[in-house]
């Protein structure tokens, strides 16, 4: 359920990330929180690298942390970006997000104006290739 989801604390915590995201290239520095099933919080900045397509997006390193952390399941995903409308996450990483969520999860994304946007990550990647297909 999205109501007992401690948000402040998973945009705290990507906000916190996004300091200390390494994109010198992009200038575009993002920064991603997730909720573990035990409750922990986990987050992860965007890593560029000087080969550009190596760069990982926040999300991604969120979510590799709250795995190497221990964590199998995340119950949401907070996302902050310096934009003026909330950005969603990219292709990329809501086929990650979604190894280890379910459609009904929350997602959800502020930018420092206030705006904030909600989505499940069922919305953002309907018809998710998933490992009950192999
Ligand atoms: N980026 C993320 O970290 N997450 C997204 O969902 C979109 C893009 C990063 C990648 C790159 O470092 C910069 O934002 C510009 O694309």
């Amino acid at each position: 359920m999205a109501e007992d989801i401690p948000w402040e604390q998973l945009f705290d915590a990507a906000r916190a990330a996004q300091q200390r995201a390494y994109a010198p290239y992009s200038k575009f520095p993002v920064g991603a929180a997730v909720l573990a099933e035990d409750g922990r919080v986990h987050a992860g900045a965007n890593v560029e690298n000087s080969s550009y397509g190596l760069t990982v997006c926040a999300e991604r390193n969120a979510i590799a942390r709250a795995v190497a952390e221990g964590a199998t399941r995340v119950r949401a995903v907070a996302v902050v970006a310096n934009t003026k409308r909330a950005c969603p996450p990219c292709g990329m990483c809501r086929q990650v997000i979604a190894e280890f969520a379910d459609p009904d999860t929350p997602v959800r994304s502020r930018a420092p104006g206030g705006d904030e946007a909600r989505y499940t990550l069922g919305e953002l990647l309907p018809h998710a290739f998933t490992r009950d297909y192999l």
